[in-house]
This record gives C-alpha cells, sequence and structure tokens, in this order.
C-alpha cells in the first residue's frame, strides 16, 4: 500500500492495534515486576486466605486472556484444555486455591508468555469491527483492564505479606498543609450517570441514564489519618451510637481498634506498609478501613457517605456545560499531574494533592490515591445487559455488596474512570479502600 491509498479508517486502526498493544505490554510488565520481586516459594505460598497464591493470578491472567483473546476472537483451539478449571475464579474459592494442583511458577510464567505471543498475531489480523466484541477493540481493552485489576490484587498480597520490602517507588511530592474549603456544595439537579460511548466501559458502567439528585455537601479530599485518629481517640470504636447493628457485631466479634495495619507501641501510631513499619503520616487519606467502619466515622462527624451518584455526580458534572466528562478535569486521559495512580507511588498523596486534577467545583482526590465507598450497593444501571459474560458483575448485584468509586494508586489507568465501579463486602478491608463524607443540602 502506498501512502496515497491510506485512509483515516486505516490509519485509526493502526492506531486502535498500536493502543491495544501498548496497552497490553504495560500490564505485563507490571505483572512481572510483581511476580519477579520475590522468591519463587513465596509465589506458591498462601499469604492469607482472603487471597490466592501469586502464580494462581499469574496463570489465570494468562488463561483469561487465551479464552477471550485466542479462542473467542481468534478462534483458535484451546492450548491446554486441562487446566481451565483450576483458573477459573468460580470454581475454586481463593482459600483453596493452594492446595490445587496449579502450574509452578515456571510454567506459569511460559504460559502466559505463550498466550501473549498467539495474541500479538490475533492482534496484528483484527479488523476491531464486526462483532461487539472486537468492535474498537473492546476485547484487548477488557483484558488489559482484568490483567490490570489483578495486579492490584497482587499488590494487596504483597502489603498481606510480613517479610522484607520487596517493593520500593518514590513518594509522591510533598504538598502544602490543604487549607481550602473543608466541603463543596454540589447543586441539586439530574445529571448523566454511566456511560454509553467509552468504548472499553465494562458492561456494569452502561448506559447513560439521567440521575436526579438533590443538593449535598462533599469533603473536598477524602478522609485523613489524622481526622479518622480523632474518631479513634474519642472512642468511636467503643460506641455503638456510631455503627450500624451488623458493623457493632463485626467490630465486637473481631476486636477492631484501628484500621488494618495500624498499630499502637509507646503511645505512638504506626502502620506496615509494604514491609516497612513507619508513624502514621497524619495528612494521608485513611486507607485499609472496612465500609462499617467508615460509615460509622461519617456518623460520628455529623456527617454520611455518599451515594454512588452523587460521587458520580461530584466526579463528572461540568455546570457550566451541564455535560458529564470522563474525569473530574475533563476529557483527557489521567497524566502524572491529575492523579495518584498505575502504582507509581506505594501510598496515596496527602490530602489536597492533585489540583491539577480537581473538579469544576473543586472536589480533589476523586481519582486515584484510594478507592472510596460509598453509601450504595452495587445494582445495575435500568437497561444493564451482562456483556461478555455474566460472571464480570451481574451474578454479585445486590445487596451484599458496596459500591466503590475513583480508584486507588494501584489502580492503572485503562480500568479507571469516572464512571467505573468496584465492588466488595462491606467487612473487606485489605483492599485500598478510603473514603469521603457528604451531607444533604437545602433544597
Ligand atoms: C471488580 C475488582 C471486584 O477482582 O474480584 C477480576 C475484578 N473480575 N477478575 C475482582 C475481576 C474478574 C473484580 N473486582
Ligand atoms: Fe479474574
Amino acid at each position: 500500500m502506498t501512502d496515497a491509498d491510506t485512509t483515516v479508517d486505516d490509519i485509526d486502526i493502526e492506531a486502535l492495534r498500536e493502543r491495544a498493544l501498548t496497552t497490553l505490554t504495560t500490564a505485563r510488565d507490571r505483572t512481572t515486576l510483581l511476580t519477579s520481586c520475590v522468591d519463587e516459594p513465596e509465589l506458591t505460598a498462601q499469604v492469607s486466605p482472603l487471597m490466592s497464591p501469586l502464580v494462581w493470578d499469574l496463570a489465570h491472567i494468562g488463561n483469561q486472556e487465551e479464552l477471550w483473546l485466542l479462542r473467542a476472537v481468534g478462534g483458535r483451539d484451546a492450548m491446554r484444555p486441562e487446566i481451565d478449571g483450576l483458573y477459573d475464579a468460580f470454581e475454586h474459592p481463593r482459600s483453596e486455591r493452594p492446595s490445587l494442583p496449579l502450574l509452578p511458577p515456571a510454567e506459569a510464567r511460559q504460559y502466559a508468555a505463550e498466550v501473549r505471543g498467539r495474541v500479538t498475531d490475533v492482534l496484528a489480523d483484527s479488523a476491531f469491527r464486526g462483532s461487539r466484541l472486537t468492535e474498537a477493540g473492546f476485547a484487548f481493552g477488557m483484558v488489559a483492564q482484568h490483567e490490570q485489576q489483578h495486579d492490584e490484587t497482587m499488590l494487596i498480597t504483597h502489603q498481606l505479606r510480613t517479610g522484607p520490602q520487596a517493593l520500593t517507588a518514590p513518594d509522591p511530592e510533598p504538598v502544602p498543609l490543604f487549607t481550602g474549603p473543608s466541603e463543596v456544595l454540589v447543586p441539586g439537579g439530574p445529571f448523566t450517570m454511566g456511560t454509553s460511548t467509552e468504548p472499553w466501559a465494562l458492561d456494569n458502567e452502561k448506559p447513560a441514564h439521567r440521575r436526579e439528585v438533590a443538593p449535598f455537601y462533599i469533603d473536598t479530599t477524602p478522609v485523613t489519618n489524622g481526622a479518622y485518629l480523632a474518631f479513634i481517640e474519642d472512642g468511636g470504636y467503643d460506641d455503638p451510637r456510631w455503627w450500624t447493628k451488623e458493623g457493632w457485631a463485626h467490630v465486637r466479634r473481631n476486636s477492631l481498634v484501628a484500621p488494618l495495619f495500624w498499630r499502637r507501641e509507646a503511645g505512638q501510631w504506626l502502620r506496615r506498609r509494604f514491609g516497612v513499619t513507619e508513624a502514621v503520616p497524619l495528612d494521608e487519606p485513611v486507607v485499609h478501613v472496612c465500609w462499617y467502619e467508615a460509615d460509622a466515622y461519617a456518623r460520628w462527624a455529623g456527617r454520611r457517605l455518599p451515594t454512588e451518584a452523587e460521587w458520580e455526580k461530584a466526579a463528572r458534572h461540568d455546570p457550566t456545560s451541564d455535560r458529564s466528562m470522563r474525569y473530574p478535569w475533563g476529557d483527557a486521559d489521567p497524566a502524572p499531574e491529575h492523579a495518584n495512580l498505575g502504582q507509581r507511588h506505594l501510598r496515596p498523596a496527602p490530602a489536597g494533592s492533585y489540583p491539577a486534577g480537581e473538579s469544576p467545583l473543586g472536589v480533589r482526590q476523586l481519582i486515584g490515591d484510594v478507592w472510596e465507598w460509598t453509601s450504595s450497593d452495587f445494582l445495575p444501571y435500568p437497561g444493564f445487559r451482562a456483556f461478555p459474560y455474566k460472571e464480570y458483575s451481574e451474578v454479585f448485584f445486590g445487596p451484599e455488596y458496596k459500591v466503590l468509586r475513583g480508584g486507588s494508586f494501584a489502580v492503572d489507568e485503562v480500568a479507571c474512570r469516572g464512571t467505573f465501579r468496584n465492588w466488595d463486602y462491606p467487612i473487606r478491608r485489605q483492599i485500598f479502600s478510603g473514603f469521603r463524607t457528604a451531607r444533604s443540602g437545602a433544597v
């Protein structure tokens, strides 16, 4: 083909191919880092019954890539049909996975690499159209997001392990103490929630629909360790007034007194973070709290958690244009000055960081740093259709799960959008979860 024959369409397709390949490569580089920074025996060990051995995540990443990109998109035969069951998350709960006959580390690596090699051939042939799965490269984006989600899961496993430090990263830039307003008024009225246009959005983010939201105030930044410490020191964990019935039963039964990984020693609060013990930094967003703790803190503070719709309106609504944007700062993909994403740092940035990433109303750090608990159950949007498989979202819809928004420092930008929805049980706190609070405004 000569230059003159190159159509606009060809260029778009080449750009798509390039983006799919770069995104998959970025994910694999991270997977490699997370699975090569500890000794082999650690890859097969189980650090916590809540987590898989790292070597399971590694082969599961390869297996999902094989299922979707080689078999579903590429029409290829199964490479190793006998291992599918081992890496089916629904067949074996995490607690069982260490006793399965898993591929040993070298074989798991080899398998994932072989899948990837063949995927590059499928990618080279893909026309990115003709089916919902390949349209705009969706399947490639979905698989890259899947790998990145497991990379976050593996980072949680790293945080839970007690050995010496295996990972390092530079700290975020220090910032002056945030002295702006503590809360922002979000005016009432309808806004567009969810998306019907984002090409790599997952099924639960769709479709776009209008939502009425009453006026409310929302914290300018996530709740900090310092603020959370005031709740602890005021006897928050000993006072049933602040807790729901289930939350109170949970903190009592498990003797919770502080966020996970915190420990009090000689009158000082310390925390363990990726193998290092350090003083709890007061200006940093609190992380590793469960929904019950977030909900109790908010009640103690005379406030409440935002609903999921309130969170999304604060993050996406542009009052000037009455439009919902992809991110708080606009429609541009995240850049390092916008948000703390992608495991660039191994901690949240101090409250008030990333002024370039603030929303039109001035709300900061909605994207990155810590996942934010909302008061909402994980439910489908009106018009939801499971795609391409029910086990991504649909089987989890219901009141047992609470929604988290915004992503953490451990989330890669491919798996982070103003519309992106995460969910977990209200007792979970090994995840990189924090929160901000809200209150209803005058109508
Ligand atoms: C969306 C983070 C709840 O890790 O359980 C990974 C993502 N789905 N493999 C999870 C997921 C299938 C999921 N979360
Ligand atoms: Fe998975």
